[in-house]
């Protein structure tokens, strides 16, 4: 007796503890909760599970209620005889089947109500994104647009968006846990002939402007942990500006616009050519820093340009045309380099571009001395050839 009660001392005390860490559960950041959605897709998806989780916590403690009285009232007692035995009970099975039956079938009415909720066909204006999977990156096609980006991408608040999945290779999945979803990116070419029933989409319109963070969501090969992609989601009006500095410029930068002329075509040129391309008569260049003769970025945009690196990449108002490899337009807005390899530094540029294979093992990718997996050759560039890239590439906004 005086053993029993020393050991409800003992976990009496424990309890605090237990309290603590199941509490530490609830404290902390979490950017890729699926429990704070910023999307109706994601609210549908959130209030099925509350729901279901409140349902089956009733179902728990119906059945531990029943349990815990049937062994506290059926214990064996001293000198007891053995209880009458039972085979068999057509009432019991009964009962057992058709219990669970009508609890599944209640559970299924808002989960398959749901399912079609977030498959529903999009508005005819909505915004239309292809995001493509590919070894182990992602892309981002704006077709009406006509831009393109990679990794880290952005949507307007307010507007519904349709993402078209798909994907360059095999089979990936995209995921943004605050978006909704996920859902597979099948080998599937994103085109105008595929039927739509044929693509998987994602359609939803966010409300709150943030950063939402996501990544891969089905094993894709070696470096699947490391395909990750950051959503922008901003105002109408900061998507617009967007999508205007992604744009190819109507025609070849001049050789070297002065930094201050560049930012006037940026600001002023930004309407008359979203109303028409071809009449933006001066277009900002591509990055105002190498516009600069004889700066490091002007150095390493020409760097850029006669090296194989537009074998693979493109950037909008460069002849860089490469699409086998992520598009670099923007690049110095991202968040990370090799899709969420590192933070994107000066430092860790010049890493990835040095040897991409020590941040991200597999990726596809050569170093300026190995060739990539793929056997893509090395590019041969020297440290200071390297500096001068990755400062051009963080010049690029
Ligand atoms: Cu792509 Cu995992």
């Amino acid at each position: 007796m005086p053993l029993r009660t020393e050991r409800v001392r003992q976990l009496t005390a424990l309890l605090p503890i237990l309290a603590v860490a199941l509490l530490a559960a609830c404290s902390g950041d979490y950017p890729q909760t699926t429990f704070r959605p910023v999307t109706e897709f994601g609210a549908a998806i959130n209030d099925l599970f509350t729901g279901v989780f409140w349902w089956t916590m009733l179902v728990l403690v119906a059945v531990w209620t029943v349990l815990i009285y049937v062994v506290l009232r059926y214990r064996r007692r001293p000198n007891q005889a053995p209880p009458r035995q039972t085979y068999g009970s057509v009432t019991a099975e009964i009962l057992w089947t058709l219990g669970p039956a009508v609890i599944v079938a209640f559970m299924a009415v808002p989960t398959i109500r749901t399912i079609f909720f977030t498959y529903r066909e999009p508005s005819p204006d909505a915004l239309v994104v292809d995001a493509i999977g590919h070894q182990w990156w992602w892309e981002f096609r704006y077709p009406e647009q006509g831009i393109v980006t990679a990794n880290q991408f952005v949507l307007p608040v307010g507007r519904e968006v349709h993402i078209r999945l798909s994907s360059a290779d095999v089979l990936h999945n995209f995921w943004i846990p605050r978006i909704g979803g996920k859902r597979y990116n099948y080998p599937v070419p994103v085109q105008s002939n595929v039927p739509p029933s044929k693509v998987n989409a994602l359609t939803f319109t966010i409300s709150e402007p943030g950063e939402y963070s996501g990544q891969c969501a089905e094993f894709c090969g070696i470096a699947h942990a490391i395909m990750r992609k950051r959503l922008l989601a901003v105002s109408p009006e900061e998507f617009d500006a967007w999508v205007e500095s992604m744009r190819e410029p109507a025609q070849q930068v001049a050789a070297a616009p002065a930094a201050e002329q560049a930012a006037q075509a940026g600001e002023a040129g930004e309407e008359e050519a979203a109303a028409s391309p071809q009449a933006a008569a001066a277009p900002a260049p591509e990055s105002a820093a190498a516009a600069v003769p004889g700066s490091l970025e002007a150095q390493g945009r020409e760097i850029f340009l006669r090296s194989t690196c537009i074998a693979c990449h493109a950037i909008a108002g460069t002849p860089a045309r490469g699409a086998v490899g992520p598009n670099l337009t923007g690049y110095g807005s991202r968040w990370a380099v090799g899709a969420g390899a590192r933070p994107n530094t000066l430092e860790n540029v010049i890493a990835w571009i040095k040897d991409p294979q020590d941040l991200k093992p597999g990726v596809l990718m050569p170093g300026t001395q190995t060739a990539a997996p793929n056997g893509f050759p090395a590019t041969g560039l020297s440290d200071e050839e390297v500096r001068a890239v990755a400062a051009y590439l963080l010049s690029l906004k």
